[in-house]
């Protein structure tokens, strides 16, 4: 038998990490030039009629009088807006609708305070980015002002929108919460999204740095002992500019995530419903907890709107699953969103094709199934969205 020639652990994975980058790198390229920008289909009537909070039969007729932004009309006489025109729209019924009480526009009004969403669990898979993109999407679709934030260092918000966390070489909230001289505004870390009125700081590896910088930081300054309001006070430069913050954290209780649920007026904790995942997110609460207690008892109160658990990529004839499900129900009651996520491969599939189910056109996908998955969909968002509304006393 031969022995094993021992060789220096560094020397290899450099070499091979940097090789399969490289190529990746070069796939992506084709793939998708960095220049590429994304665009958005157009909305048929339904569902604009359902994000604007009106009937088809009133969009018809706006239509019809020439009044308000001109859908696109298909040869089988559907009519399409797109997202601009959808913004169009609300804007004209909110000048003109027949009963003056009925305010179409959603954005935050007089003393409504800015309510920044975290979306977080320990465990991968429990569908935080997918939850936080079509959240952040469907909000600014109804009208919000939406700033989606990337905390996750693998940046698969990111790359849902079009941003190629190695190849773009964007700012992420790193640059905004770091503690050298090198921090800059967060405004800078900003980009535009295909959804008109959504925004996104987007994520890459750097955000890591956060990690490492902090339990330094602590030891030194002032700004250290203070870290987990970091995000807090950047998200303040900015605070007038939107309605809506959503935070992907990442898969972990490190200090970004903490900086985070500090920064944040809801809580949304996503869970997928079997034994692990549970297990999982009981460590997390645990620890969780403890940490907000000791930080409470320093005098740092974290005080929430909401807490919510989402139910995610559910099952109803996995019988085991619905045991789970049941057993939430038992434990945590009113905190359960009413409507879970269910599982569906149209989300699954447009998520290999780097899209959300807003951006994916009806006949990409078997039509029942989009249709099923796009109601859940719908009914959750809403769901999240009237909390919102209530935090803000509607
Ligand atoms: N409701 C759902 N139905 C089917 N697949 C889903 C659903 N939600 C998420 N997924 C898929 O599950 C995987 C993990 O979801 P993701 O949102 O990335 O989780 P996390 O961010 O918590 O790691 C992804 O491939 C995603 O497309
Ligand atoms: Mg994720």
């Amino acid at each position: 038998m031969t022995h094993f020639e021992p060789f220096a652990l560094d020397d290899k994975i450099l070499g091979q990490g940097f090789e399969i980058s490289q190529t990746l790198d070069q796939l992506r390229l084709e793939v998708f030039p960095p220049d590429a920008r994304k665009t958005l289909k157009r909305f048929p009537v339904q569902e604009v009629a359902t994000y604007l909070g009106t009937s088809v039969n009133n969009l018809k007729r706006l239509h019809l009088e020439g009044k308000g932004p001109v859908p696109e009309i298909t040869g089988g006489g559907r009519r399409y807006y797109s997202a601009e025109q959808i913004e169009e729209a609300r804007q004209f019924l909110d000048k003109t609708g027949k009963s003056a009480s009925k305010k179409y526009v959603p954005q935050r009004r007089d003393n409504d305070k800015l309510q920044v969403i975290a979306v977080v669990n320990f465990k991968g898979g429990s569908g935080k980015t997918t939850t936080t993109a079509h959240l952040a999407q469907h909000l600014s679709l109804t009208g919000h002002r939406v700033l989606a934030v990337d905390l996750d260092p693998q940046g698969s918000l990111s790359a849902l929108h079009g941003f190629q966390p190695e190849l773009d070489k964007n700012l992420s909230l790193y640059d905004a919460i770091r503690y050298d001289e090198e921090r800059k505004d967060i405004q800078a870390t900003i980009q535009k999204t295909n959804f008109p009125m959504l925004d996104i700081i987007p994520a890459n590896i750097e955000l890591q740095e956060f990690e490492y910088d902090t339990p330094v930081a602590m030891q030194t300054s002032n700004e250290g002992k203070t870290f987990f309001s970091r995000i807090a006070r950047s998200l303040e430069h900015i605070d007038p500019n939107y309605d809506v913050v959503v935070i992907d954290c990442p898969p972990q209780l490190g200090y970004l995530t903490l900086t985070a649920l500090s920064a944040a007026s809801a809580i949304l904790i996503t869970v997928h419903p079997q034994m692990l995942d549970l297990m999982s997110m009981s460590q997390f609460l645990l620890m969780l907890g403890n940490i907000t207690r000791t930080l409470r008892d320093a005098g740092v109160a974290v005080e929430m709107d909401w807490l919510r658990y989402l139910i995610t990529r559910y099952n109803p004839s996995d019988v085991p699953q619905r045991r789970m499900v049941g057993l939430m129900e038992t434990i945590l009651a009113q905190d359960i969103l009413e409507n879970p996520m269910l599982n569906s491969t149209a989300i699954s599939d447009a998520g290999l094709t780097k899209r959300s189910l807003y951006e994916l056109e009806r006949g990409a996908v078997n039509r029942a199934t989009y249709d099923r998955a796009l109601d859940c969909m719908q009914t959750v968002n809403f769901e999240i969205q009237g909390l919102i509304h209530q935090a803000w006393g509607r």
